[in-house]
């Protein structure tokens, strides 16, 4: 560390690409992915989900690592170098991470319990309400799950989190594959598969397609600086457009995997969706099947790894932004980023029926569903509305193709494309969909 404030990096290009993944890849996409297919027509879903994550994922993913490693910095950090008066945008950024973490960190904390309850032979679909009822346990698996993710973060960029990534993410793919294999052999896979495969047109509708765009930006870890963060550990050398076309790919191959593991395994118990897809209906499904403890031992198993490196990207936003911004030690800002969203997780936790005034807090949406709405949906969207027109309308959309050609000389003639999706494809997109969330209220 000098004056110059000499930056960690990633040790290789595949460790960077396994991070990214794993900061996408979460309870977005075997949890959230699944049960939003579901309650939007299924095959329809999944081709519109694909349109958006080529057209809107993609070109925001480059924007964002690409802010990232021309000024390596965190998200504030970036563009007050670029701009001193959009450094609002990376506030907001860094705030929205602290907020996603405090309760993502619950759910994720439900899938360590899941794990015990696995290993325990205790099963039971109906415990999922006494579970989530337990306030000492919710808020000692949310502590549990912080202090993991804060363990992994303290250790640094290339020790922490890119280890994690190179151990669990090949870890999770093996996994995947093999509940996958699983899961279709079982009787109601045929119908299940059919469900998640087969377009149908009558499902097409504006819903749809909102949700859809909403899924990707989520998914992929954009729209609050995630991707600015560790764009900024990458070296000049490597090819930003290589990689970002990796990150979001490998996001999609395990959303779609995802739906190959759950769908087959819930058949015809389709209509028996929701938030509750992954931790009643499934648990019913792997009851039936001989050995399903160890199923879902391994499928809890899966979920919380997906989860821990999510979370530990969602700390390393806040965490960055207190070494860069307050010249913190790594250490105390851990330290003091668990505690604080530690305690604004709390009433997360105890919001699905341990205390029931924060069940209910608007439109019967309690206060974790809302934080999910506010944080995860509309602050997401906003975050990324502003990037685009940063980049394109402020930085200049020839500035930034300039740092992705440095180290990709190849992506010459799509700079127009790019252009046209940031500056006007993209921001339009968002648009309607803010005005659609403010209309309905509606989480999506
Ligand atoms: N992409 C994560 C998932 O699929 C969730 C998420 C949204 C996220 N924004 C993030 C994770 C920012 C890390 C950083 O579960």
């Amino acid at each position: 560390m000098g004056a110059t404030n000499q930056r960690a990096q990633w040790n290789s290009k595949l460790g960077f690409i396994l991070a990214a993944a794993g900061s996408a890849v979460g309870l977005g996409n075997i949890w959230r992915f699944p049960y939003v297919t579901q309650e939007n027509g299924g095959g329809i879903f999944v081709l519109l989900y694909l349109v958006a994550v080529v057209f809107i994922g993609l070109p925001v993913m480059l924007a964002e690592l690409t802010i990232g490693r021309h000024t390596q910095r965190n998200p504030v950090g970036a563009f007050k170098k670029i701009s001193p008066r959009w450094k609002f945008v990376g506030l907001l950024g860094v705030a929205t991470g602290a907020g996603i973490l405090s309760y993502y960190s619950v759910v994720a904390g439900w899938t360590v319990g899941y794990i015990i309850k696995s290993a325990t032979g205790d099963l039971d679909p109906k415990g999922f309400g006494a579970f989530l009822g337990n306030a000492p346990l919710q808020i000692s698996y949310l502590i549990l799950f912080l202090g993991l993710t804060g363990f992994v973060v303290a250790r640094g960029v290339k020790d922490g989190i890119e280890r994690m990534a190179k151990l669990l993410m090949p870890l999770l793919l093996l996994m995947m594959i093999g509940l996958i294999i699983r899961g279709l052999t079982l009787p109601t896979a045929a119908e299940g598969l059919k469900y998640f495969l087969m377009p149908d047109i009558d499902g097409l509708s504006g819903k749809t397609v909102l949700y859809a765009i909403g899924q990707a930006f989520y998914s992929l870890s954009l729209g609050m600086g995630a991707m600015i963060t560790y764009g900024a550990y990458i070296g000049k050398k490597d090819n930003l457009a290589t990689s970002a076309l990796a990150v979001v790919s490998f996001d999609t191959l395990i959303a779609i995997l995802a739906g190959f593991l759950i769908f087959p395994v819930i058949g015809h118990s389709l209509e028996k969706g929701g938030a509750g897809l992954v931790f009643v209906t499934m648990i019913e499904q792997f009851n039936q099947i001989p050995q399903g403890q160890w199923i879902a031992l391994a499928f809890f198993l899966l979920l919380a790894v997906a989860a821990l490196t999510s979370t530990v990207s969602l700390l390393e936003v806040v965490t960055a932004y207190f070494i860069d911004e307050w010249k913190f030690s790594r250490l105390k800002s851990v330290i003091i980023v668990c505690i604080v969203t530690g305690l604004l997780g709390i009433p997360s936790a105890l919001s699905l029926g341990a205390v029931s005034g924060l069940s209910d807090i608007v439109g019967g949406k309690g206060f974790l569903d809302l934080m999910d709405f506010l944080i995860g949906n509309v602050s997401l969207c906003i975050g990324a509305l502003l990037t685009c027109i940063f980049l394109v309308y402020r930085w200049g959309i020839g500035n930034a193709a300039e740092e992705v050609i440095a180290s990709a000389p190849s992506f010459k003639p799509y700079v127009q494309i790019w252009r046209v999706l940031l500056g006007g494809i993209v921001p339009l997109a968002i648009l309607s969909l803010i005005v659609y969330m403010a209309v309905t209220g509606g989480s999506l």
